[in-house]
């Protein structure tokens, strides 16, 4: 199973990914990492790894659809049978989602669908919940909101600040975010669908 991670910053989730699929036996290949941005120190990790890196600069292009445009033609030449979103801050558009739903993960630092968006942590130790964590979905044109893959829990402790609990959610992540995929690539290819977008769940 071919992998390709999108990122836009430290890459510690990437790592994370790159880490376990170098181990024998494990049942995925990361065969690219793609940044948004050119400084990502996520890329220099990767390319230390042996990894094909590649840059598609937003920055560069004139509208969203044509930066998705060309970090599609990147990615398929690469030719990925799953898309693992890593710390990506680009929302993508529904032209370019279509292409590639049911084939692109990203993990998120809240317990779905609780905190989505920017600044959970910060959010959650306002909000006094005592529980919180990470999620691993599936993307669809709303941000935050595709299918849950896995999710795991962090407690909020006493004198926590923003930076102790992302810390603790970050460690569970990692974790989390290797669990999914090798999940992902273990399950038979026509069960990996149904088994994750929902369908077969009572709700
Ligand atoms: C992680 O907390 C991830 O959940 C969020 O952005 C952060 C990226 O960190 N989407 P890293 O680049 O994987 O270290």
């Amino acid at each position: 199973m071919r992998v390709a991670i999108l990122v836009s910053g430290r890459g510690s989730n990437m790592a994370a990914l790159i880490d376990a699929a170098k181990e024998p036996g494990f049942p995925a290949e990361i065969v690219a990492v793609i940044s948004n941005r050119p400084t990502a120190g996520a890329l220099d990790i990767a390319a230390g790894a042996g990894i094909a890196t590649a840059v598609v600069d937003h920055k560069k292009f004139p509208s969203r659809e044509a930066f998705d445009e060309a970090l599609d033609a990147e990615l398929r030449g690469h030719r990925p049978d799953i898309i693992c979103m890593a710390g990506f801050m680009r929302l993508l558009t529904p032209g370019f989602i279509s292409k590639w739903e049911g084939r692109m993960l990203n993990i998120h630092p809240a317990l779905l669908p609780s905190f989505k968006g920017l600044d959970t942590h910060a959010r959650a130790l306002e909000a006094g919940v005592r529980l919180h964590g990470c999620t691993v979905h599936l993307v669809t044109a709303e941000m935050d909101a595709g299918p849950i893959v896995a999710q795991a829990a962090a407690p909020v402790l006493d004198g926590d600040d923003e930076a102790a609990l992302a810390a603790r959610v970050l460690k569970a992540e990692h974790k989390l975010y290797v669990h999914a995929l090798k999940a992902w690539a273990d399950a038979a290819p026509g069960s990996r669908e149904t088994a994750w977008s929902g369908t077969g769940r009572s709700k």
